[in-house]
């Protein structure tokens, strides 16, 4: 007996591809996510520090990209607790707010400009002075002089939070099957055929679906050689640590050059670098020693507890640093791609599982979703791929 083909495939199990999944599932759709790995285990959002800061990432933020974000950022709330009260799990959701602390006269700056943005915005954050920074966080050095309270940055716990999507797509009827590699995908009828490899070298499944969804994170060049049309995102290498021990703050902290984000069960994560170096998975010494230099210069505690990872990751990039969210062609050829989301995977993942949803399963494309359309690159033939 043939298989019915699945109302949507997903290749790609990570934060996006499972938030996505997880959209369609309430939608009504059946679906299928095809993962390379374990869930968790490759992509970005088991290594990311896991804050939702829309307007703080000033450096990369762009006005659409800063749209979406705060679109994102009002849904995060609400569906937390509806994943959570899916998969009876919980995600480390935390709304306590970014501290950005002061400890030379240019950060000073920095922080009134951040200030300014964010007020320009309707975000909630004020400017602290040394004793009131001190009297929020008691732990923090000497030397901070001054500081900004962003309320509305808030935190979740990405690897939890991958976990319990997962969860909650399979309790949603979904399928994830793990250590399955997309290695191609073929029109065929009225929707698409993916050619489907196992880790273990299993003959290659032929996965039908009506509707195909992209969401590949930092692909290896397997898939890209497999898909052309991802041929120009890139992976951003950051390098991260985690410390475990007494817990030392209770809002996430960060410098222009550093931020440490505490979680309840004592991990504190520091991150991050940010690198051109391809899929270059080593820790280096020298990345090791600037965090945990920065870290200590603003809370000289870190020092007692215990380094227990220092890992390497990826952020997936596109040209121009916005993610790539839309249909490639036309709605009703059911190729769906959403890629690219750089420093900001674990902030966009509600927005985008939602917007993708709507024009997946009800083929209602939102104006929020203009600015990242997948095929702003077409007259270089990709998304993100460099002009000539
Ligand atoms: N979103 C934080 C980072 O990419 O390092």
């Amino acid at each position: 007996m043939t298989a019915q083909p699945a109302d949507v495939c997903v290749i790609g199990g990570g934060i996006i591809g499972l938030a996505a999944a997880h959209e369609f599932t309430q939608r009504g759709a059946s679906v299928t996510v095809l993962e390379a790995a374990a869930v968790g285990e490759r992509g970005a959002a088991g290594v990311a520090a896991g804050m939702i800061a829309p307007a703080s990432e000033v450096d990369v933020s762009h006005p659409d990209l800063t749209r979406l974000a705060l679109a994102s950022h009002g849904e995060y709330p609400d569906w937390i607790a509806r994943i959570e009260a899916a998969s009876g799990m919980t995600t480390g959701f935390e709304q306590s707010g970014t501290l950005w602390v002061a400890v030379h006269r240019d950060h000073h700056a920095w922080l009134e400009q951040l200030r300014a943005f964010q007020a320009e915005r309707g975000l909630d954050a004020v400017r602290l002075t040394a004793a009131e920074v001190r009297e929020r966080e008691p732990l923090l050095a000497p030397n901070v002089s001054g500081g900004l309270l962003a309320r509305d940055d808030w935190q979740v716990d990405p690897r939890r939070l991958l976990q319990a999507l997962a969860v909650a797509v399979e309790r949603g009827g979904g399928t994830i099957t793990e250590h399955t590699a997309a290695d191609g995908i073929e029109r065929s009828g009225e929707g698409w055929t993916v050619l489907a490899r196992r880790e273990d070298d299993a003959p290659p499944e032929h996965i039908r679906t009506r509707r195909l969804v992209v969401a590949p994170g930092a692909p290896g060049p397997g898939l890209l050689d497999a898909f052309p049309l991802l041929s120009g995102l890139r992976p951003v290498k950051g390098q991260i640590l985690r410390l475990h021990g007494d817990v030392l703050a209770r809002h996430v902290i960060r410098t222009p050059e550093v931020y440490l984000v505490p979680r309840a069960d004592g991990e504190l994560v520091l991150g991050a670098t940010v690198e051109e170096m391809g899929f270059d998975r080593r820790v280096t010494a020298g990345a090791v020693h600037d965090l945990l230099r920065e870290a200590r210069r603003v809370m000289p505690g870190i020092a007692e507890l215990e380094l227990v990872e220092a890992r390497a990751g990826f952020r997936p990039a596109l040209r121009d640093h916005l993610p790539a969210i839309g249909s490639i062609g036309a709605t009703e050829d059911g190729l769906f791609v959403a890629a690219g989301h750089y420093r900001n995977g674990v902030a966009l993942a509600p927005v985008t599982a939602r917007l993708l949803a709507d024009l997946v399963c009800e083929g209602r494309a939102d104006p929020l979703l203009a600015p990242f359309d997948p095929m702003r690159f077409a007259h270089s033939g990709a998304p993100g791929e460099a002009t000539p």
